[in-house]
């Protein structure tokens, strides 16, 4: 499929974007793992999403999505799980294998995952060599650096784990093994990143301790099911802040979108930038900071970033490069090495393609750098099959000169399927 986009005019509106997807893929499996029934409202109901629903439902979990996005799942308890007879396929997600690595190395059955080419590039030995050390009995190509992966259920010990590379992922895979020792677990990590995991760990009365510097968990307790209500996703969001905060006289409202301040690094960069965004009825639900944003387009300037600000906004840095071509100066993304292992090579592929439209942009080793403002100019590009880099690129193309075709922008249905539909009723021609 192609996405075809032409400079625009002006946005204006008032919109919701879908349910939070790292939110979502927590709210399916440990509500797999509670006792009791678990409705979630709001679920993300996109291809990534779709894969960890189908992976519970192998592992013997009835799980029911209906129109509404509201799903309803017959928690089995910690120890309710059954073998499954396929493979699990994860499709392209990072966080369901990575997230199931950790669940199933402490099921008392064998199971095997996969995923597409991009999932069989994509660094595990991150979260296979710390699970090993608990007592995993994981295997995967090449000493277990790729998937597929294939783990023999095992009694895990509890342990003490600094993350060399800052990851959620690799942290909740941990968590989860960590639910199936029987002592206390303990996780430092070098730099915060986003903690779902832990709060959703928190509201289901798992016996959790978050500190600033270590999150220690305990082994062996029950989780108690509950409703979850999903906020917006703020990556998702970015894309349109992103445009209405680079198109002339645009002004749009974003409603309900997640604020947890591990997510919020776009709409601090924004503000540094020199977008003007208001935060409006904040509130808490499910253990999960929500608002309305809203925001208005004003004149950029470039800015810094470096690698203790990467966590808190790791997907939306491909959009930061768009924005940054807009920016009076010079932006400095440094210490994202991260992005280059990601759906794609996101350094590369966004540099690539931002190059095509005319950005002066230049890849470096860990990041990039983009000396703006440029005037892009439409081009034909490419979407890497990654749907952070095609959604980038659709908000280059509503400020460039003439037409912009994103060849297989298909894979935004990993992570956002109304993403056109949502745009084109922002635009106000
Ligand atoms: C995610 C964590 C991040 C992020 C990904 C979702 C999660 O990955 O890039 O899109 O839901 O835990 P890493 O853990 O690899 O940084």
């Amino acid at each position: 499929m192609e996405l075809v986009l032409e400079k625009v005019n002006k946005l204006k509106g008032n919109i919701f974007v879908p349910g939070d997807k790292s939110i979502s893929h927590r709210s399916l499996i440990l509500g797999s793992i509670a006792q009791g029934e678990t409705r979630v409202y709001n679920l993300l109901n996109s291809l990534d999403c779709q894969s960890t629903l189908e992976c519970m439902q192998s592992l013997g979990v009835k799980i029911d999505l209906d129109i509404n996005n509201s799903v309803h799942i017959e928690g089995k308890g910690l120890y309710g799980l059954q073998e499954p007879k396929i493979i699990l396929d994860v499709g392209n997600s990072g966080t369901s294998i990575r997230l199931l690595t950790g669940l199933l190395s402490g099921q008392n059955f064998y199971s095997v995952l996969n995923g597409d080419n991009s999932i069989r590039k994509r660094p595990m030995k991150r979260v296979v060599q710390p699970l090993r050390l608990m007592g995993a009995d994981i295997w995967g190509r090449e000493e277990g650096h790729f998937a597929p992966l294939s783990i023999k259920g095992n009694k895990l010990n509890h342990f003490q784990y600094t993350l060399p590379v800052a990851s959620a992922q690799v942290k909740s895979a941990l968590l989860l093994a960590g639910l199936y020792t029987s002592g206390e677990t303990v996780i430092r990590e070098p730099l915060s990143t986003r903690d779902h995991t832990e709060r959703m760990l928190e509201i289901m009365r798992a016996d959790i301790k978050i500190s600033s510097s270590e999150i220690k968990i305990k082994g062996g307790k029950e989780l108690r099911s509950t409703d979850i209500f999903i906020p917006g996703d703020i990556s998702s969001a970015a894309y349109f802040l992103a445009a209405a905060g680079l198109i002339r006289n645009s002004k749009i409202t974003i409603n309900q979108v997640g604020v947890n301040p591990t997510r919020t690094g776009i709409i601090e960069i924004f503000k540094k930038m020199g977008t003007k965004i208001d935060i409006l009825n904040y509130q808490i639900q499910s253990n999960e900071p929500r608002a309305d944003l809203i925001v208005e387009c004003s004149k950029l300037k470039g800015v810094g970033i470096k690698k203790e600000s990467i966590p808190f906004l790791i997907d939306e840095l491909p959009l930061i490069a768009v924005i940054a071509t807009q920016a009076y100066g010079k932006t400095l993304v440094s210490g994202a090495r991260e992005l280059r292992v990601k759906e794609s090579d996101r350094i590369q592929a966004i540099v690539s393609e931002l190059k095509k439209m005319g950005a002066d942009i230049h890849e470096k080793e860990d990041g990039f750098m983009v000396n703006g403002p440029t005037r892009l100019k439409g081009a034909v590009c490419e979407s890497y099959n990654d749907h952070r880099i095609a959604m980038s690129l659709a908000v280059a193309a509503l400020l460039a000169e003439g037409k912009t075709v994103i060849r297989n922008s298909e894979c935004i249905n990993i992570s956002f399927p109304r993403f056109e539909k949502i745009l084109q009723d922002l635009i106000d021609w």
